[in-house]
């Protein structure tokens, strides 16, 4: 996977080398390459934002720059099919989930742009979707960053250890949190020793019995998520639960007999 990365601050793209992302990038499975969007301007103070039209406080980056860039990473100017996908991070766009680090995860090129100030100008999304780019932008949560570069670090982590051959057991991927059609939080995992500080792991785990430890995982998964992430359940498909999965749902208080689960205590 090929994966540029715009930003007013490449050097913090420095941290890929470390860790797994760092593996991944000597093993030939990504290459990334980040660029200064500074060296697309053309003034001596290589500006990249301007004041807002309409008033308000902060800088708005200037569509201009981020265009010469654009055009030239996204190959804009050649009949090529497979262009990249442009991404931009936005506190104000929908959440980026999963699924969509999995749909990514398939892409061939991506391309980021990282806003800084008060954001990019809207006009820069409209005008690459005009020319058939896939576009899209995402926050990352609910809360404000400085600029996108914290949030295409976490993209980025999210969709690359989803690539064939980056995670060494791939087995791990399939179990955790919010993967698959109906996401569940993960089980509660635990090590050696059975017993730490007084604590015991719970016995069924080493009972050897995969069956009963099996029931027991999903259980806690669906324990686990009734407490924290209700909305989670209320999406799950009922026709997809099993008989065991419906029994532990009616006991956590849910109704079960239509396309979700609904709440009834
Ligand atoms: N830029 C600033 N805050 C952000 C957020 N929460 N998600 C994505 N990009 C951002």
């Amino acid at each position: 996977m090929d994966i540029d990365i715009v930003s007013v601050f490449p050097e913090y793209f420095d941290v890929l080398d470390l860790s797994l992302l760092g593996k991944a990038k000597s093993k030939g499975l990504i290459s990334v390459r980040a660029h200064n969007l500074r060296d697309w301007t053309h003034d001596v103070h290589q500006s990249v934002d301007d004041t807002p039209v309409g008033g308000g406080a902060g800088m708005v980056m200037k569509p201009a720059v981020w265009a010469e860039c654009l055009d030239e990473l996204l190959g804009i100017h050649t009949e090529s099919p497979d262009r990249p996908i442009l991404i931009f991070p936005n506190p104000s766009a929908p959440l980026f989930t999963q699924q969509d680090a999995t749909e990514l995860s398939h892409a061939q090129h991506l391309v980021f742009g990282c806003g800084r100030y008060e954001g990019y100008d809207a006009r820069i999304p409209v005008y690459y979707r005009e020319r058939g780019v896939d576009v899209r932008e995402y926050s990352i949560g609910d809360y404000v960053l400085n600029g996108g570069e914290v949030a295409v670090s976490v993209m980025l982590e999210a969709i690359t250890r989803l690539l064939p051959g980056f995670m060494g057991n791939p087995d791990s991927i399939v179990e955790e949190s919010y993967t698959g059609g109906n996401a569940l939080l993960e089980h509660n995992q635990y090590t050696k020793p059975a017993t730490w500080r007084g604590l015991d792991v719970p016995a069924v785990l080493l009972s050897g019995d995969h069956a009963k430890v099996d029931r027991f995982r999903r259980d806690e998964a669906l324990e686990k998520t009734n407490r924290i992430r209700p909305d989670l359940i209320a999406q799950l498909d009922c026709h997809a639960l099993s008989k065991a999965d419906r029994k532990t749902l009616i006991e956590l208080g849910w109704e079960v007999s239509g396309d979700h689960p609904r709440r009834i205590s």
